[in-house]
């Protein structure tokens, strides 16, 4: 407790490290998105809050900070699952039961798309290639691509997490 207000170290830790980031690569060119990377590492995401620090800090307006955030769709601006899946709805993937595949994660999990399970376990997007079209339809956990998957195998793989 700080002045009557509870204080949330975890939180100030989190942007204490951050800002050592930011003075670490403010100076170097291109600075913001090797920034913007290592603070959603840290913070799990880059809400408004945090956005508005990282301008502060590089004295850049707001907007440029937000525009690229908004940009990049690897860059999240709600709090993230522990794992990331996505559904791969290219060409190849979607005539060969990629739209099967989301109808079942919405139903099993009970998550919308761009969404996060209540648990905070899962993040549920879709992807348009992932380079696995031979083997169609491919989904991915984190970084690890699972092919020819078929509802009952999506399911016993979600046991596995
Ligand atoms: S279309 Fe799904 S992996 Fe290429």
């Amino acid at each position: 407790m700080v002045n009557g207000v509870s204080c949330d170290c975890k939180e100030q830790k989190k942007y204490g490290e951050i800002l050592n980031i930011i003075d670490l690569y403010k100076d170097k060119e291109g600075s913001l998105i090797q920034i913007l990377h290592a603070a959603q590492k840290i913070y799990g995401y880059l809400p408004p809050d945090l956005q508005q620090l990282i301008a502060d800090s590089l004295d850049i307006p707001f907007s440029e900070v937000s525009g690229v955030v908004s940009f990049y769709s690897f860059f999240s601006v709600k709090p993230r699952g522990q794992h990331t899946i996505r559904v791969c709805l290219g060409t190849a993937c979607y005539v060969r039961g990629g739209k099967k595949l989301v109808e079942h994660l919405i139903k099993t999990l009970n998550v919308e798309l761009g969404g996060t399970t209540s648990d905070g376990k899962f993040t549920f997007e879709v992807a348009r290639c992932i380079g696995a079209c031979g083997l169609a339809p491919a989904i991915m956990i984190d970084d690890v691509v699972y092919k020819q998957m078929t509802p009952a195998k999506f399911s016993a793989l979600l046991e596995k997490f």
